[in-house]
């Protein structure tokens, strides 16, 4: 998988269908060769070029490759690059001129750990890594480059560490996880740009020359912008064409930028957000950087979301480990918000009976004062006022009903009006300058400090240690302002939002390891906080606070760029829908919901009795597709940002299953017929298609469609399942695999 070619110096990478070369110029920076489909690693050795060039400087007088044009790897600031440097190292006397030369490499069978940090985990069978070493002796700092193979989902995981080996205090100012150079073709930049309640929307644009780049100063990944950008040829589309992605494994402040130059070469880097960041290292400390992962498709955007699928539910750390029981839950958030009690709640679960319904989720507003947003953040009891004997006639009364009970928490919180703020008012975050800024009345917990983090941990293992809980909803309701603390020294108030992020993956780290039992699911003002960092310690987030069927559309189709379907959440809630007060058919609502990890947000107890049998028909459908959202592969067909209709297909990786869910927003007089192409079938086997009893081949399918006519109203949906002629009798109720 990682090869070195001594003669010609160069390091060959490959995945199954990827190839990533590295070479070692004459005056030892790294270049950049090449990175995109599979090419033989001996044709590489003649790729070392460079020509006289006028007015760009060159390193040791004369001579070809200029640092100003040439395709770099790990680009330094101040040394004839103009460019954006992947790495500023101020040294002791404040100097940020640099110059990375190469020292060593090694290869490792696996990947080595990155301890506190969320990441891809690989076995020695698994993965390889290429470690290399390159030193700037005059700054007196390395930058440890490592690539691990992850050859079977065409990733290679990047991450950097930065290590002082000078006698006195250096400062990182920026670091970048993955950074190369490649010669500009066509490429446009396609980002997830959204906003609470929207989140995840498909932008694409062209690059200009200078910078384009996607990033949060929030202190979380934000529902803005996902720590995600793609590079993807002008004609790309879902099948065929080709695309670059770029995401960060991190829940912060992130930058994930393409500078387009004057040789029209991009440079792509990808790393915390230099703006908010840097890091104090004292002589021989180490510095470790979120991991980015790469991936290149030559088979269009549905190529990329794939590999990023598969790697995420095969090596995304903890979430491989939870990834198998997926509860179906109610929520009674949008049913009763913050008005709970003891016997509201018992009549609820009463009325959930028996219609396949695995979890009762309790949201805000059980513990403290909480009877809106105002209060009792951080006092994590029970409100005895609403709940008299505790929680455990609550409990009782789920699991009579058939359930297992959840709650909701939002760890990272402090309201103002709490006891905990009474008790410590000086664990928020605060400028001890100003009052501080509240965002929905809240403060946020300064999770830098290890003795916050231990309060919390200590509070909620209680809480989890005392009651039959088996699921936890995390939710996190604010962005991050004061940036800073006291307690740290001037020199490094700016370490702080990283610092924050580490504390709260060390809480997560903590519960979900000594609570293996129970169910973590991310949440942030609904998808606010929607990346890999989350998901390596949570198997599943809530996709959005916006549970309109068909704004879910657009919602699911954009986060499905790159998260699996089996990391989001669906639930069907009632109608006029809160957030925008459509009404969408029932049946709708189910179906857009059925590609994620199913639910309910409303009160069951208000349905009507046709819509309870489709309740229970819902669920135990649910559980029959379950295998395909958890493994199959998914494949986008009509994207709803562009037209009426939407349409997505999951197809099992043996191809003889396939579930196809199709939606027409608004209804049209004298519409043709439709003739839905369906992709990821074997092309020669024959597919029973249900509900319209044909028999087609997976090559019809997939060229000429589907056809079926329209039916009248707006914002209906057909739901066609497939399965291929002699599989017909195969198990399909195995469901938690
Ligand atoms: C956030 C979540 C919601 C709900 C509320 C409770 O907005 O996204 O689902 O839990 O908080 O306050």
């Amino acid at each position: 998988m990682i090869h070195f070619n001594r003669e010609y110096k160069n390091f060959y990478l490959e995945t199954e269908h990827t190839s990533y070369v590295i070479g070692i110029l004459p005056n030892g920076r790294l270049m950049h060769i090449y990175y995109g489909a599979k090419i033989p690693q001996e044709d590489m050795n003649c790729y070392l070029l460079d020509r006289e060039r006028i007015i760009s400087p060159k390193i040791n007088g004369e001579g070809y490759f200029s640092d100003d044009v040439i395709l770099q790897e790990y680009p330094t600031a101040g040394r004839g690059d103009f460019r954006k440097p992947a790495v500023v190292v101020e040294t002791a006397s404040g100097r940020w001129n640099s110059e990375l030369e190469y020292c060593s490499y090694e290869i490792l069978k696996g990947k080595p750990e990155m301890e506190g940090l969320p990441q891809l985990c690989g076995t020695t069978e698994e993965c390889e890594t290429l470690k290399l070493v390159l030193c700037d002796k005059a700054a007196g700092y390395e930058a440890i480059l490592y690539y691990s193979v992850f050859a079977d989902v065409d990733v290679i995981a990047r991450h950097t560490e930065i290590k002082n080996v000078s006698q006195k205090a250096i400062r990182i100012q920026s670091v970048a996880s993955a950074c190369f150079d490649m010669p500009q073709r066509d490429f446009q930049m396609l980002t997830l740009e959204g906003g609470w309640a929207k989140e995840r929307s498909v932008e694409r644009y062209p690059l200009h020359h200078g910078i384009s780049s996607v990033e949060s100063r929030r202190g979380s990944s934000s529902h803005m912008l996902n720590p995600f950008a793609a590079l993807v040829s002008a004609g790309a589309n879902e099948e065929l064409g080709e695309v670059y992605g770029f995401s960060f494994v991190y829940s912060g402040d992130f930058r994930i930028c393409t500078e387009l130059g004057q040789g029209n070469d991009v440079r792509v880097i990808v790393g915390l957000n230099p703006e908010t960041f840097s890091w104090k290292l004292e002589p021989q400390e180490r510095f470790v950087s979120p991991e980015a992962l790469l991936v290149y498709s030559a088979q269009g955007l549905g190529g990329m979301s794939r590999c990023y699928h598969d790697a995420c539910r095969k090596y995304l750390g903890r979430y491989n480990a939870t990834c198998k029981k997926r509860p179906i839950v109610v929520n009674c958030w949008e049913a009763m918000y913050f008005d709970l009690s003891e016997q509201k709640l018992i009549d609820f679960m009463k009325d959930c009976k028996g219609l396949g319904i695995d979890t009762f989720v309790m949201d805000d507003g059980w513990f403290g004062n909480r009877n809106d947003e105002t209060t009792s953040l951080g006092d994590w009891q029970v409100n005895l006022d609403k709940f008299p004997n505790g929680l455990e006639t609550v409990i009782a009364a789920c699991h009579e009903n058939g359930m297992q009970f959840g709650i909701w928490l939002e760890p990272e919180m402090i309201s103002p009006e709490s006891r905990l703020y009474k008790t410590h008012p000086d664990w928020c975050i605060h400028d001890e300058n100003r009052d501080a800024i509240k965002s929905r009345h809240q403060l946020v917990l300064d999770m830098a400090r290890t003795d916050v983090v231990e309060y919390i941990y200590n509070t909620v293992a209680a809480l989890l240690t005392q009651y039959d809980i088996s699921y936890v909803k995390w939710d996190m309701n604010r962005n991050i302002t004061d940036n800073g603390a006291e307690w740290l020294t001037p020199e490094c108030q700016k370490e702080h939002s990283h610092r924050y992020i580490l504390g709260v993956y060390r809480l997560m780290e903590r519960l979900t390891k000594d609570f293996p039992n129970v169910f973590f699911e991310g949440c942030s003002g609904g998808g606010g906080r929607f990346d890999f960092g989350i998901l390596y310690y949570m198997p599943q987030i809530w996709t959005s606070d916006c549970s309109d069927a068909i704004e879910r559309l657009k919602i699911q189709y954009g986060t499905s760029m790159v998260y699996p379907p089996a990391a989001m959440v669906g639930h069907v809630s009632v109608c006029p829908n809160h957030q925008t007060g459509r009404n969408v058919p029932f049946q709708t609502r189910g179906d857009v919901a059925q590609m994620c990890n199913f639910g309910y947000e409303l009160h069951i107890g208000l349905l009507s009795e046709e819509e309870r049998a489709m309740v229970l028909e819902q669920t135990t459908y649910h559980k029959q597709i379950e295998p395909l959202i958890l493994q199959g592969d998914f494949y986008r067909l009509l994207n709803p940002f562009e037209g009426n209709m939407c349409a997505w297909q999951l197809v099992s990786k043996d191809k003889r299953k396939s579930v196809v869910t199709f939606v027409n927003k608004l209804a049209g007089p004298n519409d043709n017929p439709v003739y839905l192409r369906l992709q990821g079938l074997s092309s020669k086997e024959q597919y029973c298609v249900e509900p319209l009893g044909v028999v087609l081949s997976g090559d019809t399918l997939m060229h000429a469609g589907i056809p079926f006519l329209l039916q009248q109203g707006d914002f209906v949906s057909r739901v066609f399942h497939l399965v291929q002629v002699g599989c017909e009798e195969e198990e399909s109720d195995e469901r938690y695999m």
